[in-house]
């Protein structure tokens, strides 16, 4: 494994040391089936994060409700005590249901169990950055973030809390949170194919304010095109490998959380941050996403 050169490009998320590569890793996919249980090989989990930190990876981006626990648990076996500069983001505000459904955890009570549930599993006295996750599954929905958001900037008064996301979020929700706290970053799904939030990327851009998108690469079921693969062939590279160049060319408050379960996977993501697109490929890759949503 090497260390690689080019990881996109640094962000500083708040000040020089929460500074991180843009390319970095989602940690979702370490858990079981459905983001339930252990892992199917559990020393591929460890391998896959050892490698991306050894790569040069320093952002992490994971929660305590992925297995629910399990996803926490791998990142302390396999990384703890962990290197100076890594930023390790987490996310509170949905819990699991015995039948593996997600499901809000709003409640102040919850949200103070979820920040001392990471606090431990994670093995640290202070966590990084916490995003509020609000809304559906997978879009936002209006409505006052307020109160859950209160809590969570008490908790960082306290001292548990460095920083503040918010995740699942309208751009209203996102004024909102800013007059509570300082918002580091919003997570929200974005992809070569979802663009709901085209305007939000760059609202947030002149804030400074990092974009990072979920699902960079479809999610459970990886982005699927002809026209994509064609691209892909046309630039040597997999079509996962442009799916992740062209976010990182998108905007340049935009870092990467590519998830995979795959030491394979994770090397062919990262070579991704090295991916340089003409700007006839982006057109052409704007264009077929365009002519797919008609
Ligand atoms: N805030 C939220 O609500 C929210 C929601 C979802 C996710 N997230 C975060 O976002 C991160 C990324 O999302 P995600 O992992 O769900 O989706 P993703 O990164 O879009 O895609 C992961 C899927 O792609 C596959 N994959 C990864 N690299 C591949 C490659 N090079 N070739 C072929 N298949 C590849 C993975 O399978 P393999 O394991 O086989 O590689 C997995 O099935 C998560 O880890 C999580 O931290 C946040």
């Amino acid at each position: 494994m090497t260390k690689h050169t080019n990881l996109g490009g640094t962000f500083m998320l708040a000040n020089a040391s929460l500074t991180v590569n843009r390319m970095g890793y989602g940690a979702m996919q370490l858990a079981g089936p459905q983001v339930w249980g252990p892992p199917r090989d559990p020393g591929e989990a460890v391998r896959v994060l050892r490698e991306a930190i050894e790569a040069g990876v320093n952002h992490i981006d994971t929660s305590d409700f992925y297995g629910p626990h399990v996803t926490n648990q791998i990142i302390k076996q396999a990384l703890h005590p962990y290197r100076d500069g890594l930023v390790t983001v987490t996310k509170v505000g949905t819990r699991r249901g015995d039948d593996k459904s997600w499901l809000p955890a709003l409640s102040r009570q919850e949200l103070i169990d979820a920040v001392h549930h990471n606090l431990r599993n994670l093995g640290v006295d202070k966590l990084d950055v916490v995003n509020l996750r609000l809304g559906e599954v997978l879009r936002p929905s209006e409505g006052s973030i307020e109160e859950p958001l209160t809590v969570l900037a008490e908790l960082q008064r306290q001292g548990l809390i460095r920083h503040l996301g918010l995740s699942n979020v309208t751009a209203k929700q996102f004024e909102e949170g800013q007059k509570i706290s300082e918002i580091v970053c919003v997570q929200n799904f974005f992809n070569i194919a979802q663009r709901d939030d085209d305007a939000f990327v760059d609202e947030l851009a002149t804030h400074g304010v990092a974009y990072v998108p979920f699902f960079p690469l479809g999610g459970f079921t990886p982005l699927q095109s002809s026209g994509l693969d064609a691209v892909a062939a046309s630039v040597r590279a997999t079509p996962m490998q442009v799916a992740l160049a062209w976010l990182l060319h998108r905007a340049p408050n935009i870092l990467l959380i590519p998830g995979t379960s795959s030491v394979k996977h994770l090397r062919e993501n990262l070579q991704a941050a090295a991916l340089q697109l003409s700007p006839e490929t982006i057109a052409k890759l704007d264009s077929i996403a365009a002519a797919s949503k008609q």
